[in-house]
C-alpha cells in the first residue's frame, strides 16, 4: 500500500475541518493553525477579509497563526495582499526582497504565497502564507493553499458567516 504523503494528509486533514466546522470564521481560525503546526516551511498563515462596505476596499487581519504583524489593514493598491485581492489571482514570490510590492512583516520572511478566496465569483478575501524558507511555495504548496481557500469560500457560500 501507498504511504500518503504529508501533503496529501494535510490536504485530506483541511477537507475533514471544512466538514465539521459550523461557520467559514471557526473554519478559518482551524485552518491557519493546521497548516502553520503541520508544514515546517508555513511560518505565518493567516487570512485577510475585504471589510464590508468599505470605500476604499480595505483587507482585514483576521484569524492567523505566527508572530503578530504591523499589517492588520491593507488597502487594495499595497502589498502582496493588494495585488492578490485586486488581480483575483494567486501571486507567489520566491524572494521577497526583489519585490518592490512586499510590505515586511517580519525580517526573516524570504517567499510569500497569497490565494484570493471567493464567494459566488468575487473576491471576499485571501489566504497568505509567508515562509523563512525562499521558493517555498512549489506547485504541490501552491495546489494545497489554493485548496484551503475554495474550503472557506465554499463555507461562506453554505453557511453565510
Ligand atoms: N507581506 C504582505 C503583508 C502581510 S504580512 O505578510 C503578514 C504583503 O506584502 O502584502
Amino acid at each position: 500500500m501507498r504511504v500518503a504523503s504529508k501533503m496529501e494528509e494535510v490536504r485530506n486533514e483541511a477537507g475533514e475541518l471544512a466538514q465539521a466546522a459550523v461557520t467559514a470564521h471557526e473554519l478559518m481560525q482551524k485552518l491557519v493553525r493546521l497548516l502553520h503546526e503541520r508544514v515546517l516551511k508555513y511560518n505565518w498563515v493567516g487570512f485577510y477579509m475585504l471589510e464590508p462596505g468599505a470605500q476604499p476596499p480595505m483587507l482585514v487581519l483576521g484569524a492567523f497563526e505566527g508572530a503578530t504583524t504591523p499589517h492588520t489593514r491593507i488597502p487594495l493598491n499595497q502589498g502582496i495582499c493588494g495585488a492578490a485581492a485586486s488581480s483575483g489571482q494567486t501571486v507567489v514570490v520566491d524572494d521577497v526582497g526583489k519585490d518592490p510590492r512586499y510590505l515586511a512583516c517580519s525580517l526573516e520572511t524570504k517567499s510569500e504565497i497569497v490565494v484570493p478566496v471567493f464567494v459566488h465569483g468575487k473576491v471576499v478575501g485571501e489566504l497568505d502564507i509567508d515562509s523563512h524558507f525562499p521558493a517555498a511555495f512549489t506547485r504541490e504548496h501552491q495546489d494545497l493553499v489554493q485548496y484551503c481557500a475554495l474550503l472557506v469560500g465554499k463555507k461562506l457560500e453554505t453557511s453565510g458567516h
